[in-house]
């Protein structure tokens, strides 16, 4: 295992956060690979803006496990030690959770396990709706039960009187582009304790 950690990032939609991602500038991360299931997203304009190599898997005619099988591929391609989903708006099949078990972060706009299930901006409208006074945002590994994987990083964010959907979205947002780059520092430091504890035990 080299010390470099490579990543993948999976993503449907805006991308709103990448830049944040991509420009925390983490030392000892990659960010070798980008996959999408949609052609025309922002997040792909994102990816090649900051120059990383972009494939968009056309799902059309193909199963879930026929697509993630495709996008396996890829990833293994590059060697890719940690996948990211950044708004990706699909559901994993096993075929792909066992291929990178322990290995996939999420990021799910409350504070989980509260609102599991949702996506984007529904989640908001249901936490607004649930008359809640705070929400959040959670980043966690990936299991077989949707959101239901290990919490890794969680925040607090406040709920104002006359909050709107798109004004929590941006609230929940700004707490992402720093929650997500510490996730991925947290998962390289915990990786590297892992591997010099194995090499102790060896000797
Ligand atoms: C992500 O930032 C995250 O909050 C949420 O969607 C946003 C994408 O928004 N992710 C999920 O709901 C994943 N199930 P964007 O289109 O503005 O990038």
């Amino acid at each position: 295992m080299s010390d470099l950690l490579r990543v993948g990032i999976l993503a449907s939609t805006n991308g709103s956060i990448l830049p944040s991602i991509f420009s925390a500038a983490l030392p000892g991360v990659e960010y070798c690979v980008f996959v999408t299931n949609k052609k025309a997203c922002g997040a792909r304009e994102k990816a090649k803006r900051f120059g990383v190599p972009d494939y968009y898997i056309n799902p059309e005619g193909m199963s879930r496990e026929e697509w993630d099988a495709e996008v396996v591929k890829i990833l293994q391609e590059y060697n890719v030690d940690l996948v990211l989903l950044v708004g990706f708006m699909r559901i994993l099949s096993p075929v792909f959770i066992q291929s990178f078990s322990g290995r996939i972060l999420n990021v799910h706009p409350s504070l989980l396990p509260k609102f599991a299930g949702g996506m984007n901006a529904d989640v908001h409208r249901a936490v607004l709706e649930a008359g809640e006074t705070e929400t959040g945002s959670t980043i966690h590994f990936v299991t077989e039960e949707v959101d239901g994987g290990p919490i890794f990083l969680q925040e607090k964010v406040d709920i104002v009187p006359d909050e709107t959907v798109s004004s929590l979205k941006e609230k929940v947002q700004d707490v992402e582009r720093v929650l997500f780059p510490e996730a991925i520092q947290k998962f390289q430091q915990e990786r590297s304790h892992t591997e010099n504890d194995e090499m102790v035990n060896r000797d």
